[in-house]
Order: structure tokens, then C-alpha cells, then sequence
């Protein structure tokens, strides 16, 4: 399976897609689960490890679409805590993966103005790829397009308890009276705060499967969710277009009523 670097093509359907967007209403901040590589492989007779070779070319062709639609940040969910406890063989091809696709995807990323950030446990990652993330962290710190934040080493549940570990350490510091902590406090200490928006209108999940397997769990509490059968390595530009389609259909109520949606607009 092929990792060229492929200039990719803006084809006249995904032109003809891209002028239904309301460019008024754009999600500022998609978020993926990416998920079925090993499943796209299986069904091929291929190895796990190949779907997440194709999947990286996915990687590639939903960044450049986001960053066409004017998204600002693009969350993707490339590896979890969990998958720690994946077999040895696939971790280490993964982060391997992981490791060479962003040292390649370097210079394209700094020319298309996109820069790399990311959320997780950084430190509990290999070396090797850590040392390649950093140098695209650095080469990229400028660039003021879309954000690409690669959820690595990350789960909610893991950053919920670094937020809640940090609130506890400014408490005892003196620095937080415990009676002021409020969903601000807690939410200014999650991986996410930073981000040009911190949470998602706009979860995608590929691979059919209807759960959240731990992912932003406090950030997604009023995403629009997106699941589609399609497998990470089959999703398209259009694809990404159609989601972003309908979530402009969608009326977000934030718990309020339509109405008094209907009015503060
Ligand atoms: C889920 O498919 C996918 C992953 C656990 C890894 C996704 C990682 C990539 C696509 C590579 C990312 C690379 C960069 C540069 C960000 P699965 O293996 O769980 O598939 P299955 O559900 O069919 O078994």
C-alpha cells in the first residue's frame, strides 16, 4: 500500500459539494474517531497494520478538506490509552506509523499553513516518534490555519483526571479556594483548553459503532454526532462535506427550546 506523497485533486464533485457550505456556519472544531482500518484490512485479506497505512492517506485528504472549509481545528483520535494494550506488533506499527507519516507530512503541512499540535500523554510515547512530533511542533508553531490536533496516548477519562489532579494541587497550594471550583476552573485545565476552540461542534465517527470509546468526554457534551458504516480508510472529501452538510442542518438547542432559538437569532 502506497504512502507517496500524492499532490491530491480537487475534484468538480467535491467543488460542487464545497459550495453548499454556509461558509457562516462552519464547525469551528471537527473531532473523528477514526475508526475500521483493521476491519478495511481484514476484509482485503490484508493485515491490520496495512488499514492503518491507508488510513494515514485519509489522515491527509480530511486535513486538506478541513482546512478548505475553513474549520479551525481538527481533532483526531489516533491512538487511545487504551490501545496500549493492543498487541505489541500493532503498537509498535503504529507509533512507528505515526512517526515517519508526520516527519513526511512536515513540509506540506508548514506550506498549507496547518500547524500540528496535539493532546495526550506525550511523554509516555516511544522516543522516536516523540522526537518527530517535536519537530513538527516546532516547524509549525507559526502557522495560523487550521489547527491539526492528533489525540495520542489520550483518553476523557485520563485528561478529566489531570484536570481534576491539578485543581487539587492550586487547592492545597492556596492558590484555588475549593468553593470557587466551577465548570471554568475545570475545563481551563483540560488538554483542550487551548485550542482555538476548546469544544467540538462536530463529532465524526467512522466504522458503524454508536459509543464514544473515551473521547473528549467532557468536550463533546453538545456535539452533533456524525456516525457513518464507512471505514476510516474509504472516507472522502465528500464524505467530510456531507457531514458538515448536515450538521448545518441541525438546529443546535443547547438545551434550550427552538423558540427561544428562533428568537436569539
Ligand atoms: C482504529 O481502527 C484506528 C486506530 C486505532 C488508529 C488510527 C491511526 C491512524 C489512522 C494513523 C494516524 C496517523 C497519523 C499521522 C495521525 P481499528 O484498528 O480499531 O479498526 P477496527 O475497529 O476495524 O479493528
Amino acid at each position: 500500500m502506497s504512502t507517496e506523497n500524492q499532490p491530491l485533486r480537487t475534484t468538480e464533485t467535491v467543488k460542487h459539494l464545497l459550495d453548499k457550505i454556509d461558509p457562516d456556519r462552519v464547525p469551528a472544531h471537527v473531532a473523528i474517531i477514526m475508526d475500521g482500518n483493521g476491519r478495511w484490512a481484514k476484509a482485503r485479506g490484508l493485515d491490520r497494520s496495512e488499514g492503518h497505512v491507508e488510513g494515514v492517506n485519509t489522515v491527509r485528504r480530511i486535513t486538506e478538506i478541513a482546512s478548505e472549509t475553513g474549520v479551525k481545528c481538527l481533532t483526531l483520535y489516533a491512538f487511545s490509552t487504551e490501545n496500549w494494550n493492543r498487541p505489541q506488533a500493532e503498537v509498535d506499527a503504529l507509533m512507528h506509523l505515526i512517526g515517519i507519516a508526520i516527519e513526511r507530512e512536515t513540509a506540506d503541512l508548514v506550506k498549507n499553513n496547518v500547524r500540528l499540535r496535539m493532546i495526550g500523554d506525550f511523554d509516555r510515547m516511544p522516543a522516536d516518534p516523540r522526537r518527530r512530533l517535536q519537530g513538527c511542533f516546532d516547524a509549525t508553531s507559526r502557522c495560523t490555519g487550521l489547527v491539526l490536533n492528533l489525540a495520542l496516548s489520550y483518553s476523557g477519562r485520563w485528561d478529566l483526571a489531570n484536570a481534576a489532579r491539578l485543581l487539587a494541587a492550586d487547592a492545597a497550594a492556596g492558590k484555588l479556594d475549593p468553593a470557587e471550583i466551577d465548570e471554568k476552573a475545570l475545563a481551563s485545565r483540560l488538554s483542550t483548553a487551548s485550542l482555538p476552540a476548546q469544544d467540538p461542534d462536530l463529532l465524526i465517527r467512522t466504522g458503524g459503532d454508536m459509543r464514544v470509546s473515551n473521547f473528549l468526554l467532557w468536550e463533546i457534551a453538545y456535539s452533533e454526532i456524525d456516525v457513518t458504516d464507512k471505514f476510516w480508510p474509504d472516507y472522502s472529501k465528500e464524505d467530510f462535506i456531507n457531514a458538515i452538510i448536515r450538521f448545518q442542518s441541525r438546529e443546535r438547542r443547547f438545551g434550550m427550546t427552538s423558540e427561544q432559538i428562533a428568537g436569539e437569532s
